[in-house]
């Protein structure tokens, strides 16, 4: 059966990752969470003091561009690519609150952007990719076969992200959470790099009120029908 490529946008916390992980694992594609890459960038720049409490050098960090390897390995007991930035394991890191406040900033750096994005184009070039991000249906894969836009209201996707950050022992409180995603989706929906936005033909996706199972459910059906159309 040909193989196709599924771009997932929405906003942060959307559970995007959650249903892109499960159907490319149903379909025997791979999945690639371009989230990650921007979190990898940030956390560079945290790690070589290019971002501090409030300054962040992004001259420094666009010459620096060329020491930044992000690379996915797929870890067989999780199930899914852990990132990599020089060959260490950053999977962890990328996930914290931390990271979280600055990533939004350097997501809006053209540079990076340019970088990023040629390296996504490459790992879906042969198809058979479900990619999730913000940019996935309107720059990177334009022409992708399905592209799906995730919507939920902020109170749900801070509660699922607190209930997350909790899970992992991480120390924060709801109202810094949802500080934290009302202010990723200003920045994400304004900055004048590719937006934040619904492409034109991507099929939108509340699921504020939707199980994981349902939420699957109804992304299968997207797939299966997109596929028998081909
Ligand atoms: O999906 P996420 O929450 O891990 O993404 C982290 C940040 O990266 C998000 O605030 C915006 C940015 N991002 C982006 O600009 N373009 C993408 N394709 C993916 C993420």
């Amino acid at each position: 059966m040909s193989k196709i490529t599924i771009a997932i946008d929405g906003f942060s916390s959307t559970g995007k990752s959650t249903v892109a992980k499960q159907i490319a694992k149903h379909l025997g594609y791979v999945y690639v969470d371009s989230g990650a890459m921007y979190r990898a960038v940030t956390y560079y720049a945290m790690q070589n003091g290019l971002i501090g409490d409030n300054d962040f050098n992004k001259e420094a960090l666009i010459y620096q561009l060329p020491k930044i390897n992000i690379s996915f390995k797929f870890n067989e007991s999780l199930g899914f690519a852990e990132v990599y930035l020089n060959d260490e394991n950053i999977e962890k890191q990328i996930r914290t609150l931390e990271v979280s406040n600055f990533v939004s900033q350097v997501a809006t750096v053209s540079e990076v952007r340019e970088q990023l994005v040629k390296q996504q184009q490459k790992m879906g070039q042969d198809k058979g990719v479900v990619m999730d991000g913000r940019d996935i249906g309107t720059v990177v894969f334009p022409n992708a076969e399905l592209k799906i836009f995730m919507t939920a209201s902020a109170e749900t996707r801070a509660k699922r992200r607190y209930n997350e950050l909790i899970e992992r022992d991480d120390d924060v409180a709801y109202k810094d959470v949802l500080k934290n995603v009302q202010n990723r989706d200003y920045i994400d929906s304004n900055r004048e790099d590719s937006p934040l936005i619904k492409a034109d033909d991507a099929i939108e996706i509340d699921n504020s009120d939707l199980s994981l199972d349902e939420q699957f459910e109804k992304v299968l059906q997207l797939v299966r029908m997109t596929l028998e159309d081909k």
